[in-house]
């Protein structure tokens, strides 16, 4: 061994040891007669004394091995910040391993650090910073209790194949070029959904996988090419036993990786509710800021927008803001309104009260007689805003909800603290797509309908057909999703068939499916969670770029390799590509 400890090792009980240890050189402080070298592992920092006629070659991130003895260090010069802050080891050895030829780009042990970018160029110098590994070490502990967790509930992890067919998971697949099958492309697998079904036709009743992914869609800061699922399949077994399992695991995960308790039970609110309330499928409840319906208020309005709207079924909702009438400028209303009205809504209504209830906004013309109705159903008090808009529910929704998210990014990040995790239910099994002129299924085509409103509006409006999907929301983020699947083939082909999917299409993406359903289906569902989602939370990050060891750009670029890039002629020959132009 090239060290006896680490260097986030020794403490004052070690004094007087001799030791090894060996690391990079973080920091050199040369006083004259003696330098003190701050030495650097993944596991912290220790001082290391040299006296001045010691002439090794030390740069900043040299990596040396120090032999020496550890000793109290002198009363005043004692760091409390530091793990190692007691002691410090007097090199009598001290062997150069390796130098840098060059200055480095960046150095980890400075506060003020490159862009992103650069960052991500030189990742395994970004990693010798402890903030950046200590994530990627957290993830290792959320990917192991999951692991232990699961296995103890009698899951079992298989892989299942990278290079395969199309999943429909809403996304454009990445494509592997057939060098034996020419003309053939194998696609990247955008989630193991339809093996983890097969696995349940085999009678492996309890699978798990934590699995990479492949997803050609555009990025965000949530979002990566390549991401990996916790992803996991039962037989035999409720909505409840899944959503059971899934919190159960969470709870061993949160507990042990943070030591903290999350609520015996989490509530489960339905897609519409969330909607409703917070004009979003995956709200951050910590904000507050809930919608509440005035309509009612202006039933007599002499207004035409209002009362246009009121008589084709619209509503007038919005939400308050507490003490916020300060904040509430000119420029902040301009912006808000702007927004609304890239939203599909003719703008967006507010008014304040203020300290004497004199009111201030941009719906005092609206307000006159209804003032007092709003202002009490609404309980408002000095220096409250209310924010609100006009329109169709659906649009209205949607658009508080946006305007909604931006005050809680501007204004109310102090309140987001803890964790704030529920269950969303009942989505709906499908929704138009505009793009495609047809319904395509919200979650995937493989979950199951209710089989009520299947019954009741499969003629007639598929969007009121609910699924028995749920997502798991957390701090504002889908992070898991999942639903219980259909298992007989009848089903299958019928909801494939409501999607307008032609029987050749069927044969050709899913005949294998339904071939596996003819044979012996056990009734089943499953989960996918995020685990870079997951972890980003659990590290309190915003990106999930932080908690991936070499992730991608938002224009889908790895810096470091230069990946994607252009291949030799030969490859391509080899797989009988021809690059055309545009
Ligand atoms: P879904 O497509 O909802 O479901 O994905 C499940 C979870 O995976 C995470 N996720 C992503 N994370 C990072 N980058 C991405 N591009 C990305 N896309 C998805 C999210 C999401 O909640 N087969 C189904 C699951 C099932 O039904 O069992 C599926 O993949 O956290």
């Amino acid at each position: 061994m090239l060290r006896t400890h680490t260097c986030g090792e020794l403490r004052i009980q070690d004094v007087g040891k001799k030791v090894v240890l060996a690391g990079w050189v973080d920091r050199i402080r040369d006083l004259g007669g003696v330098k003190f070298i701050m030495l650097r592992d993944r596991y912290g920092l220790t001082q290391v004394v040299l006296s001045s006629d010691n002439h090794a070659d030390l740069r900043r991130e040299s990596v040396v091995q120090v032999e020496g003895v550890v000793r109290e260090r002198p009363k005043e010069t004692i760091n409390k910040d530091l793990a190692t802050g007691e002691v410090e080891v007097v090199a009598e050895k001290i062997i150069v391993l390796s130098s840098p030829l060059k200055d480095l780009p960046f150095y980890p042990g400075e506060t003020k650090l490159p862009s992103e970018d650069v960052r991500l160029k030189y990742r395994y110098i970004d990693l010798r910073r402890k903030e950046a590994m200590d994530k990627i070490i957290i993830r290792h502990k959320v990917a192991q209790a999951v692991r232990n967790y699961l296995t103890s509930q009698g899951f079992v992890e298989v892989e299942t194949p990278f290079l395969t067919k199309s999943t429909p998971e809403g996304a454009r697949d990445f494509l592997v070029p057939s060098r034996l099958k020419p003309g053939t492309f194998y696609a990247l697998p955008q989630s193991p959904q339809l093996f983890k079904q097969l696995l349940m036709v085999s009678g492996l009743d309890r699978y798990f996988q934590i699995v990479r992914c492949f997803r050609d869609e555009d990025l965000r800061a949530d979002r990566q090419p390549e991401f990996t699922q916790i992803d996991i399949e039962m037989s035999f077994n409720t909505r409840e036993d899944v959503l059971q399992v899934t919190e159960n695991m969470l709870k061993f995960v949160f507990k042990q990786v943070l030591d903290v308790e999350l609520p015996d039970k989490l509530d489960h609110l339905t897609y519409d509710y969330c909607m409703n309330t917070y004009g979003s499928d995956k709200p951050d409840r910590r904000i507050g800021m809930e919608f509440k319906d005035v309509s009612d208020c202006f039933m007599e309005s002499e207004y035409h927008v209002i009362s246009n709207v009121l008589a084709q079924n619209g509503v007038i909702k919005g939400f308050t803001l507490k003490n916020f009438s300060e904040k509430m400028t000119r420029k902040l209303a301009d912006e808000l309104d702007e927004l609304a009205k890239s939203l599909g809504l003719g703008g967006i209504l507010w008014f304040a009260v203020d300290q004497n209830n004199v009111l201030r906004g941009s719906a005092l013309r609206y307000l006159e007689k209804n003032y007092k109705t709003v202002v009490e159903k609404l309980s408002m008090q000095p220096k409250d805003v209310f924010i609100f808009a006009v329109g169709k529910n659906n649009i209205v929704n949607s658009t508080l909800g946006e305007i909604r998210k931006l005050l809680g990014e501007r204004f109310f990040s102090h309140l987001k603290t803890g964790f704030d995790i529920f269950w969303v239910i009942d989505f709906p099994m499908f929704e138009y797509s505009e793009e495609e002129n047809r319904f395509v299924a919200q979650h995937h085509p493989f979950t199951m309908p209710n089989l009520e409103d299947l019954e009741k509006y499969r003629d007639s409006d598929l969007s009121k057909i609910r699924a028995q999907s749920y997502d798991i929301v957390i701090n504002g983020f889908e992070v898991g999703s999942g639903s219980v699947r259909i298992h007989n083939a009848e089903l299958q082909r019928e909801v494939f068939k409501l999607m307008q999917l032609s029987e050749d299409e069927i044969k050709v993406k899913f005949g294998f499916l339904l071939e596996a359903f003819q044979y012996g289906a056990p009734p089943h569902g499953g989960i996918a969670l995020g685990l870079d989602r997951l972890v980003a939370i659990i590290c309190d990050v915003s990106s999930i770029r932080d908690v991936i060891a070499f992730p991608k750009t938002s224009s889908g670029v790895c810096p470091l390799t230069g990946a994607p890039d252009v291949v030799s002629e030969r490859q391509l020959k080899e797989l009988k590509i021809k690059l055309g132009g545009d």
